[in-house]
């Protein structure tokens, strides 16, 4: 038997244990503590599945970090890359390349409202820090107001507006940032009845943090159009819209992050297109070009474009618009175009995720909650429906959530997990048999987790 990378099993498996001897002598993970983790080897991908050292067969119902919106190997962007390769591998950002150009135009293209100058970067992270900069350059002022439960990006401004427990151990105190509560009805700091009060109530909230932070402090809100990692919440009707309004006149700009939300993952091709608002700058990467090669970007508006009309903007990287990472996005963004890819994610969200996921909700007293759009959905997993008490606590984990998630792997099914949560985001390009075939692993495994509900 063989991988679809053509490699026989034993090779794989040989491969895979060489790899991982190596990996535990030698390389440093993110987020880790090293000696604590028996991290999963790959060996090969292909579509929605992936293949562990084992040679086992996986679903990838977590896109690896959610960002292989394509799905895994897809033939149009690896002959984008390999063709490119053998054109231009590399170029100087001050210079002119048709990859970058055309990838540009593409996304200019897409995003909402006058959003067409693209800057672009590695990745999330360092296009948040850009983002920050240029709001911080165009006001004049020195704070960024952000939410608790949010994830922006592991370097220092990032990492300082991120609203979960990695900010913790990063946090001096002296990044300018400063946190608000967004909305969550299932878990409301606002005691809120219904979505209306909830919107209401958490608008009121983030005007008085201006008002008492000093509005002519504030250069920007950066918010996640529907925050991911800290548990997709996707926000109630009105909401944005109010924000963009506190900003307008409070003369802040409005970051949409859309670095996990973006490029199809809600079903459009940017999660803010869902709330009818345009904000000033909107971050991406991620879904861009599915991660084949390392990308990420700035969406500028016209007024902040036009603050560096005559003014240099002081920041760049060597790899910004790197030839590889850019024809890959152009050939990603194409062939999700062509192929309707962002209307799949919409249908099997609306036809299967959705409701598949709301029938296990009712039948398994472990999930407290479902939520999400497109291929964004989070599953709430708790002790007791009545006080909500999450199945492992805020910013840790739990022996029962370890069991649920060894569960899903032990039936050929990779989640994406946080906390208390399972996300089920797989590549926005998954088949009706696919997520079908998900549902019914993720049955099996909640039984798992009944067993940890209070009185069960
Ligand atoms: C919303 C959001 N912003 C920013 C980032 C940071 O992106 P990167 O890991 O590419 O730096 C992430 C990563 O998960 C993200 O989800």
């Amino acid at each position: 038997m063989t991988l679809p990378n053509g490699l026989t099993v034993e090779a794989a498996r040989a491969e895979a244990d060489r790899a991982y001897e190596l990996d535990r002598r030698h390389v440093f993970h993110s987020w880790s503590a090293q000696k604590q983790i028996a991290p999963m080897t790959i060996t090969a991908a292909q579509g929605s599945y992936v293949w562990d050292g084992e040679g086992r067969r996986l679903l990838d119902f977590s896109s690896q970090m959610v960002n292989t919106n394509i799905g895994h190997q897809h033939p149009k962007v690896i002959a984008a890359v390999q063709e490119q390769a053998a054109k231009l591998c590399t170029i100087a950002p001050q210079h002119v390349n048709a990859a970058r150009s055309e990838a540009a135009r593409l996304i200019a293209e897409r995003t909402p409202g006058e959003l067409d100058r693209i800057f672009f970067t590695n990745g999330g992270a360092d296009a948040i820090e850009h983002a920050v900069r240029m709001a911080r350059l165009h006001t004049g002022r020195p704070k960024v107001l952000s939410r608790y439960r949010s994830y922006h990006g592991g370097t220092e401004t990032a990492i300082n507006l991120t609203g979960d427990p990695r900010r913790w151990p990063n946090d001096r105190g002296a990044a300018g940032t400063v946190h608000f509560f967004g909305p969550f009805l299932y878990r409301s700091q606002f005691y809120s009845r219904d979505e209306a009060e909830e919107t209401q109530r958490a608008l009121a909230h983030l005007e008085h943090v201006i008002a008492f932070e000093g509005p002519e402090t504030i250069a920007a809100i950066v918010l996640e159009s529907v925050p991911g990692t800290a548990g997709i919440m996707v926000p109630p009707p009105g909401y944005l819209a109010g924000v963009r309004e506190l900003c307008d006149r409070y003369g802040i700009v409005f970051v949409a992050d859309e670095v996990m939300a973006g490029f199809g993952r809600t079903g459009k091709w940017f999660a803010i297109e869902h709330f009818d608002v345009v904000p000033d700058l909107l971050t991406f990467a991620k879904g861009v070009n599915s991660g084949y090669v390392p990308l990420g970007g700035v969406a500028i508006g016209p007024q902040i474009a036009r603050t560096f009309d005559e003014r240099a903007y002081p920041g760049g990287l060597t790899y910004s618009g790197h030839p590889l990472a850019t024809a890959a996005a152009v050939a990603t963004i194409t062939a999700m175009a062509e192929e309707g890819i962002v209307d799949n994610a919409a249908g099997i969200g609306a036809r299967v995720l959705g409701p598949g996921l709301r029938e296990l909700a009712e039948r398994h007293p472990s999930v407290g909650e479902v939520r999400g759009l497109g291929v964004f959905w989070a599953l709430e997993l708790v002790r007791d429906r009545t006080t909500r008490e999450p199945l492992a606590p805020y910013g840790g984990t739990s022996p029962a959530m370890a069991e649920v998630v060894a569960a899903c792997r032990a039936a050929g099914l990779l989640m994406f997990v946080n906390f208390n949560r399972l996300h089920a985001v797989p590549p926005c390009t998954i088949t009706e048999a696919e997520a079908k075939e998900g549902l019914a692993i993720l049955d099996e495994a909640l039984a798992v987790a009944d067993r940890h509900v209070s009185g069960a």
